[in-house]
């Protein structure tokens, strides 16, 4: 719950918009309920209070295909949400209420799922219970086993730099944001900051940014820009990060190489964009492939 505070005058008290939508959210939700748009197989692991939002939440990833069953309800805390209040020209305010989110743990069945997994898309980094060494042996397990690793970010703090150092040489393909890279390297230039997240381990990294695209540094160092794909109508880019995410895990997963995997990122998020909350108006799988061999508009 958020208040924020507004001077109500008579006859103006009432604003009418557009549209609100409710909808899981963030780098790992986000992600998940993407993913299993584009028919892959998704497994969620995280928490949520016992209350109407974390209900949704579960209500809506199960509609949508994602396997819940790893989401833990711990009583005494709120499900974590965020308000984000989008003005006509696309302009965001974020509202965030922390909750039972930031409480993931370690559990067995985690552990047996990660062993089991195709993929892991860590976005664990800030979790009281995974920073220090609990995330960082999950994804030792799973590197180990030769599954590959992606991680994104979710509004890191300073201390993120030193739980990244811990995690990083078991990351295959770090995702932060243009911001983000930006904010932990202290580094203008993306391709220096990705030079330096690959020092600190990641075998590759792509930084997305925004409207401009993504730049890319693949395990042998090669350098590639990404474009993003023009579309008429940006209606909403929350939630773009996270599907260009699942977009680059869901290609890569269906054998797709490095550069065609970003690509059907990019495209993935441009669906995405065209439409509110996390699925825009992203269909399936082949409604991302179908616009990109058509090298056309999504
Ligand atoms: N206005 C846009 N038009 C087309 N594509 C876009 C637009 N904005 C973002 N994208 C695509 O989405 C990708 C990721 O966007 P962005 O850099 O905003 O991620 P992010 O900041 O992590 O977002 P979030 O955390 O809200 O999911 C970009 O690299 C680009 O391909
Ligand atoms: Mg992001």
């Amino acid at each position: 719950m958020v208040a924020i505070p507004i001077e109500l005058q008579p006859l103006e008290a009432r604003r009418l918009i557009r549209t609100i939508d409710m909808a899981p959210a963030g780098t790992a939700a986000g992600a998940a309920l993407v993913a299993a748009r584009l028919g892959i197989k998704t497994s969620l692991c995280g928490a949520i209070g016992n209350d109407a939002m974390g209900r949704l939440v579960m209500a809506e990833l199960t509609r949508e295909g994602v396997d819940v069953s790893l989401v833990e309800i711990i009583e005494d805390l709120p499900t974590s949400a965020t308000l984000i209040p989008i003005d006509a020209s696309g302009r965001r305010g974020i509202y965030h209420a922390s909750g039972a989110g930031r409480h993931t743990r370690v559990t067995q069945a985690l552990e047996a799922a990660v062993c089991g997994a195709g993929a892991i898309h860590y976005a664990g980094i800030g979790s009281r219970n995974l920073d220090g060494g609990p995330g960082a042996d999950l994804l030792e397990a799973a590197a180990h086993r030769g599954i590959m690793v992606t991680c994104d970010l979710i509004s890191p703090s300073a201390d993120a730099a030193m739980e990244l150092r811990r995690i990083m040489r078991y990351v295959d393909v770090f995702m932060p944001s243009a911001v983000e890279a930006r904010f932990l390297t202290a580094q203008d230039d993306l391709l220096s900051a990705a030079d330096i997240f690959r020092q600190w381990g990641a075998k590759s990294c792509v930084i997305k940014n925004g409207a401009e695209g993504a730049i890319a540094v693949d395990a042998s160092g090669n350098r590639q820009s990404i474009a993003s794909v023009t579309v008429d109508t940006v209606v909403d880019t929350t939630s773009c990060g996270d599907s260009f995410c699942a977009g680059f895990i869901a290609a890569t997963i269906s054998k797709r190489p490095w550069l065609d995997a970003l690509r059907f990122a990019a495209a993935t998020a441009a669906w995405v964009a065209q439409g509110p909350a996390t699925l825009g108006r992203l269909e399936s799988f082949e409604q991302v492939d179908v616009s990109l061999k058509k090298k056309d508009k999504p």
